[in-house]
């Protein structure tokens, strides 16, 4: 029967409003202020683990999503009812719409292609050339050893992991780039820190000499073993087609800069930390100094330096490069028991799940040793390479480069960090650290 009091205006009630998530008491645009990490971390404190967080500019909340299972739901059981939201406004711009930035159908034919690149038995076949980049810095920090300078850490690291990617994507081409150009035209790559603007119309100009070659290539008809060269000759599974110029220009642009950055900050943080834990750099030392150095591991080489990879593992804990992964809903979904209406934006922040206080113990603690024993990917509470089919394609690459770095570097010196203070965090697009990293190179031996 209907109630009396709308039986006179003929209206239906209104479904009642939906229960929703604490609103935090601050408003921000997540990554988009300067000061967004230490706010977020505020807001985590103060609101659990499913809650929202007014962005002024767009004037709608952003749900932050920091619950495990919700994450799990987010990430890969229901992962098809999220598209990436503003993460992908943000870098469409320089990435055009290659694997990072693309949804659907695109997405999933341009991973299928790219993923065999990273298979472990793929990526052990860079180890020269990895190998090769690694010496050529070893060299250069000899010398500033010898002179006793200190090195920079954030500029070195970002030069060599450039180096890296480039040589693993256009092999001794990256040289005729380099005579084409009469320069190594990614140098702005390293030297423009900023992504504005102006940064993606530079960096997209570069389309035009990488389209030459791509177009020298399919002349010479000559199958190449590097990254290009394996986009070059990869297939639709369906339908049997190459990749077009466009796509193949854009894929190469998203290695470019997704290669390169986040590992760079990876290292950074590596580099930091040790020099702030003698135990474990000791630690560390031993377990280099027990086997003999060789180039050109194995892939499961690298693996079998576990405390060298648990070091890793760790500063990726405490500091992902990829501090906050962003994501819209397509259709609406029930998080924590609340039902999220379609066309939401929320973020998952490895940052904050791989600091809950309810997962790790000691979770601000540098403990490299909780690795050792223990992985805790199953749980969804370790994230730095997100998770489910979206999960980083660069994965191993990312791990096999990283490990030979450190293990390589760990042998010769001890870092020690000049200015020192507590390290302050620069939360853009990556985490990185706000001040120079400079830091002496004390030999070991
Ligand atoms: C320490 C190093 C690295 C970290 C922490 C890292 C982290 C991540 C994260 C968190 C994502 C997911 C982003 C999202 O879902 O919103 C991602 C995606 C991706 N990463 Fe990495 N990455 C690293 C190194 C690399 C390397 C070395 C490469 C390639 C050479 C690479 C290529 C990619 C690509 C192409 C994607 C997009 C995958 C897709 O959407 O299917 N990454 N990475």
């Amino acid at each position: 029967m209907t109630p009396d009091h709308l039986q006179h205006t003929g209206t239906r009630p209104s479904p009642p409003a939906l229960p929703l998530p604490p609103l935090a008491r601050d408003e921000f645009d997540v990554g988009e202020t300067p000061d967004s990490l230490e706010r977020l971390v505020a807001c985590a404190r103060e609101s659990g683990d499913l809650f929202r967080i007014h962005a002024p500019s767009r004037g709608s909340d952003t749900w932050v999503v920091n619950d495990p299972a919700d994450i799990k739901r987010v990430l890969v059981t229901n992962h098809r009812n999220y598209t990436k939201g503003i993460g992908l406004d943000r870098v469409a711009i320089l990435l055009g719409n290659g694997i990072m930035t693309s949804e659907g159908d695109t997405w999933r034919r341009q991973r299928r292609m790219i993923q065999p690149l990273f298979h472990r038995g793929v990526v052990e076949r860079h180890a020269k050339l990895i190998d090769d980049c690694t010496d050529a810095r070893l060299e250069r920090w000899r010398d500033s050893a010898a002179r006793g300078e200190p090195i920079d850490v954030p500029t070195e690291t970002s030069e060599l992991t450039l180096d890296i990617v480039l040589r693993a994507i256009f092999g001794d081409d990256l040289d005729w780039l380099g005579e084409r150009t009469g320069a190594n035209p990614f140098a702005i790559v390293t030297a423009e820190p900023e992504r504005n603007l102006l940064f993606a119309y530079r960096f997209r100009s570069l389309s035009r000499v990488i389209g030459e070659l791509v177009a020298r290539r399919r002349a010479e008809s000559e199958e190449r073993p590097d990254f290009l060269g394996m986009l070059m000759a990869a297939r639709d599974r369906d339908t049997g087609a190459p990749m077009s110029d466009r796509e193949l220009l854009d894929e190469v642009m998203t290695l470019i800069v997704a290669g390169h950055e986040t590992t760079a900050a990876a290292l950074n943080f590596v580099w930091y930390l040790l020099s702030q834990h003698p135990a474990a750099e000791s630690r560390l030392h031993a377990e280099l100094d027990a086997v003999p150095e060789r180039r050109g591991l194995a892939y499961e080489d690298t693996e079998a330096l576990r405390y060298t990879q648990a070091v890793i593992q760790e500063a990726l804990r405490l500091y992902p490069p990829g501090w906050v992964l962003t994501r819209r809903t397509v259709e609406s979904d029930v998080l924590s028991g609340y039902t999220i209406p379609a066309g939401t934006d929320l973020i998952v922040s490895p940052y904050l799940i791989g600091r809950h206080p309810a997962h790790w113990p000691a979770p601000d603690w540098f403990r490299p040793e909780r690795f050792l024993d223990d992985d805790p990917r199953g749980r969804w509470i370790y994230i730095p390479f997100a998770a489910g089919p979206r999960h980083c394609v660069g994965e191993n690459f990312a791990m096999y480069e990283m490990t030979v770095h450190v293990a390589r570097v760990a042998r010769r010196w001890r870092l020690e960090l000049v200015d020192d203070g507590p390290l302050q965090l620069e939360a853009a697009i990556n985490l990185r650290s706000r001040q120079a990293l400079r830091m002496n190179l004390l030999p070991r031996h």
